[in-house]
């Protein structure tokens, strides 16, 4: 069953259908006209009737004072910011605003290594120096998770003069850690403010047993995707800050630079939803979300070979077998018509629906489906033991060159094998999750080349600097010095 939400209030949802029900004519942009021009199939052509622009009564995300900025204000009232902002694209450029608001080229940044890749294009375009903190590798999940207050510490003592530490919060596999908090306090004893990238956590908003939010524990600067947990548009997100170090027109100043001047109303008016969605989330839609999900947990508990596991966020699921590869459920999967989040060597992970009491999702049917992907699975020879992918090590690292030095400098294609002590000349990023494997400017270590090949061979989908069939990587062509 659908959810329908009414009498709630959502300022710019209720003024663009105020404006479409005065029958407008449109001398304006976009030119689809209403949709009236647009060939795309009906239901996408009929959305189009709501895709207006900066009309009377329509406000202005760069200068909200009408609509938006109401809808901007009951966001920062739910997630008791200072001030929240509307992203049109994605926390891609949130990542980036809230980078350019605290660093310049040649400043220290301190970074958790497992950021997603928008984290270390912010680095780069900004010219900051980042030091990376390994994450500890989560045994349970079999990923890497959180940074530690004393990793942070170390970071801190090393580093004092750094501008800023960035986090990121929860992983996408939902792993939290316990230390965000402590990790904050701590950074702001040196005066540096904590940038968290919380992208899977836009719904913690709506309370225990969800996590809490970074935003919450008092992190300066929090952007959410609002699209990946909550019902909004591709793309639609949040940024939210609360600082005593960072300027809110410093935000609002990059925002403006680096958003579209034509931000889409539909996408805006999918964030006011999402917004109301997480703000009228009572005990009564977790009671009876959670109890749905112990239902899906226990009816996939009993498909023999089939594994589940709960990670620190209720919304995340993930699906083992023993003896395949995520790559290999996945695909058995999609043969079903059951399409998950992401695949990885051992396992597919799902996000769940956030349902609300009286919303229902077809588990009956996905249960069936999902049983006859994992019987399909027999037909496969069985890897016996997929091995451990190492983790990287621990302790703070640095790039060999910076990114605008490896811009700058001869390269070579070579055999990855062979790669092990030369500097990667681009990065290397398995997509999803997005989280480099290998950075532009970094040394290439072992451990990066024995989980490039068993991502290789699992199949693994890789974006960035490699030759697949050919088995290259890209480095620079000068050795550093020992
Ligand atoms: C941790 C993390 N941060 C940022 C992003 C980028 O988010 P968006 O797709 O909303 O731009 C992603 C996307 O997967 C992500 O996983």
């Amino acid at each position: 069953m659908r959810f329908i939400m009414k009498d709630v209030n959502r300022p710019l949802i209720a003024a663009l259908i105020k404006f479409k029900e005065a029958n407008p004519i449109s001398f304006h942009v976009p030119g689809h006209k209403g949709g009236i021009l647009s060939g795309l199939p009906t239901e996408l052509q009929t959305a189009l009737q709501y895709d207006f622009t900066e009309l009377a009564g329509l406000d202005d995300l760069h200068e909200p004072s009408g609509v938006i900025e109401e809808a901007q204000q009951k966001l920062s009232s739910l997630y008791g910011s200072d001030r929240s902002f509307f992203l049109v694209n994605g926390s891609t450029v949130g990542n980036l605003a809230m980078v350019y608001a605290t660093c310049r080229a040649g400043e220290t940044v301190i970074v958790q290594r497992n950021a997603h890749k928008s984290i270390f294009h912010a680095i780069e375009l900004t010219g900051a120096r980042p030091v990376f903190v390994s994450p500890v590798w989560d045994q349970i999940t079999k990923t890497a998770g959180h940074v530690t207050v004393a990793q942070v510490g170390e970071a801190l003592e090393a580093y004092p003069d750094a501008k800023a530490v960035i986090l990121t919060y929860p992983t996408y596999y939902g792993l939290t850690g316990t230390e965000l908090e402590k990790i904050i306090r701590f950074c702001h004893t040196y005066e540096v403010p904590v940038l968290v990238d919380e992208a899977h956590g836009a719904h913690f908003v709506v309370g225990e047993p969800f996590p809490r939010s970074a935003l919450e524990m008092g992190a300066d600067v929090v952007v959410h995707s609002a699209h990946k947990t909550l019902p909004a548009m591709t793309m639609a997100s949040f940024l939210h800050i609360r600082s005593d170090f960072i300027a809110v027109e410093k935000v609002a100043h990059y925002l403006g630079m680096l958003q579209s001047s034509s931000p889409s109303y539909l996408l805006m008016a999918s964030l006011d939803d999402a917004r109301a969605y997480a703000e009228f989330y009572n005990g009564e839609d977790i009671k009876s979300f959670m109890g749905q999900r112990m239902d899906f947990i226990k009816r996939l508990g009993i498909i023999p070979g089939l594994q589940t596991i709960v990670t620190d966020d209720p919304l995340k699921l993930i699906l083992r077998i023993e003896g395949f590869t995520g790559f290999d459920i996945q695909k058995k999967l999609e043969a079903e018509g059951i399409y998950g989040e992401i695949a990885d060597p051992y396992q597919v992970l799902f996000v769940l629906p956030l349902l609300k009491v009286g919303t229902t999702y077809p588990f009956d049917e996905i249960c069936e489906k999902i049983k006859i992907a994992v019987a399909c699975l027999d037909g496969l020879d069985r890897i016996v033991n997929l091995g451990e992918i190492p983790s990287l090590e621990e302790g703070l690292s640095r790039l060999a060159y910076t990114f605008e030095e490896v811009a700058n400098m001869e390269v070579e294609w070579i055999p990855y094998v062979e790669s092990v002590g030369r500097v990667a000349a681009a990065s290397i990023i398995p997509y999803p999750p997005g989280i480099p494997l290998l950075m532009a400017g970094e040394i290439v270590k072992d451990e990066h080349i024995q989980t490039l090949g068993k991502l290789l061979q699992m199949g693994a989908k890789l974006q960035g600097a490699i030759r697949i069939n050919e088995k290259q990587i890209v480095v620079v062509k000068n050795r550093v010095e020992e």
